[in-house]
């Protein structure tokens, strides 16, 4: 999960990381409230800055400066409800104004091909930084971390040395890159970034900026994650089958899916876009995998929620029976289509082979629902279910 700025600078500030004031905003008042606040301790300047999860705020007018309270609430209502690279702004927030001597860039994140943590850093950051690692990737310093180690003393000097800071900043910086770390680790977070991390006039490093992303695998260690979730831009099908315990992931095609382990799900939608070709490029329309040992009151959740999908044309439910045994699934589909009724009207192509297969189909064929289509093999369902999406 991608972080808005302003929860970065609060985990930030959680974990000692030098920032300035910063306040949410969603409408011009709150804006104006916001920098009331903060322009005492800001030398009378504060920036109102978009809160979209896309770099290149600033290139696109999302950051803007102002002076008053009553600036402060023109910029923000420019900037609520600006598009920026198709992310429409619903809040904006109100920084204090730092009084800017250097810009520098320092980010962390997970390498996976090396299985080890990177840092990067660099002491010309700022809104350049795309073009500086492809234009003079020297000026970027890549170092490697161990993530048994983690970034201690040393490996921030080392940081710190790579990059080149100056001897006034470098302690500074080396501190600062520590407590970003301890974000990194103890968030449980697979990115860090900071751009621009910067000197003040003063001499100070502060944090002026931050993307954070956090590894869902670690959500059960962090019950204070679930808070940060844009509830708003969640979509609503992916929400509900998160709500019903389900794994599953929206795509934009026709074919409803339905499996059960990671690996058949993922070959199935390999096979549906390959038969899909032939019936005008029809599309797999979610990841749905229902796991071993699915019960029937999951089958009928699963299908409850793609069903519910308005792009899904058809449906193609794809279970080996292992620890999943073909009835309890074709159970599961009978109940699912009794629960749903006469409302429902979109055809299921039924595979099922392995545990107890006969029982399932037995329990299809009795059942005789106009909708459902049982096809003995992989290939053919998939071609039937594409067929469907397409008619
Ligand atoms: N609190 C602040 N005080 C003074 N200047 C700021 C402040 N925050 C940002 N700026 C200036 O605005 C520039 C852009 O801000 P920021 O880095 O937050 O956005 P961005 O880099 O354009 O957006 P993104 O990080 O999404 O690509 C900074 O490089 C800095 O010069
Ligand atoms: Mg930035």
């Amino acid at each position: 999960m991608d972080l808005f700025e302003y929860q970065a600078r609060d985990l930030f500030e959680k974990h000692g990381v030098p920032v300035l004031g910063g306040i949410v905003a969603t409408t011009p008042e709150e804006a104006r409230a916001a920098a009331e606040q903060l322009l005492g301790d800001s030398g009378g300047v504060v920036v109102v800055k978009a809160q979209v999860k896309i770099g290149g705020r600033g290139k696109a007018g999302g950051v803007k400066v102002a002076k008053s309270a009553q600036e402060a609430a023109d910029r923000a209502s420019e900037i609520l409800g600006m598009d920026i690279k198709g992310h429409t702004v619903h809040r904006v927030m109100i920084a204090a104004g730092a009084d800017i001597a250097e810009e520098y860039y320092f980010s962390v994140l997970l390498d996976r091909s090396e299985r080890r943590y990177l840092a990067m850093a660099s002491v010309e950051g700022g809104m350049e930084i795309e073009e500086l690692a492809v234009e003079r990737p020297e000026a970027l310093a890549r170092v490697p971390v161990d993530p048994q180690v983690g970034i201690d003393q040393a490996k921030a000097d080392e940081i710190v040395a790579a990059a080149g800071f100056a001897p006034d900043v470098a302690p500074k910086v080396a501190a600062a890159i520590q407590k970003l770390w301890t974000v990194y680790r103890e968030e449980d977070a697979t990115l860090v970034e900071v751009n621009p991390l910067v000197k003040t006039g003063a001499g100070d490093v502060v944090a002026l900026d931050g993307k954070v992303t956090l590894d869902a695998n670690a959500d059960f260690r962090h019950p204070d994650h679930a808070e940060l979730e844009d509830k708003a831009a969640a979509d609503p099908l992916e929400a509900k089958a998160k709500a019903a315990g389900l794994n599953y992931v929206k795509l934009d095609g026709e074919v409803g899916i339905i499996g059960n382990g990671a690996g058949l799900v993922m070959s199935t939608l390999d096979v549906v876009a390959y038969a899909g070709e032939a019936h005008g490029g029809v599309k797999p329309a979610n990841f749905l995998d229902i796991g071993g040992g699915a019960s029937a009151a999951v089958m009928s959740a699963g299908l409850d929620v793609i069903l519910n999908d308005p792009q899904v044309k058809s449906v193609f439910v794809n279970v080996f029976g292992g620890i999943t045994a073909c009835d309890e699934v074709a159970r599961g589909i009978v109940q699912a289509l009794e629960i749903l009724g006469d409302k429902e009207n979109k055809p299921l192509v039924v595979r099922l082979d392995g545990n107890a297969v006969e029982e399932g189909r037995a329990i299809l064929a009795e059942a005789a629902h106009p909708l459902v289509t049982v096809v003995d093999t992989m290939d053919g369902a998939a071609d039937k279910a594409a067929e469907l999406a397409n008619s």
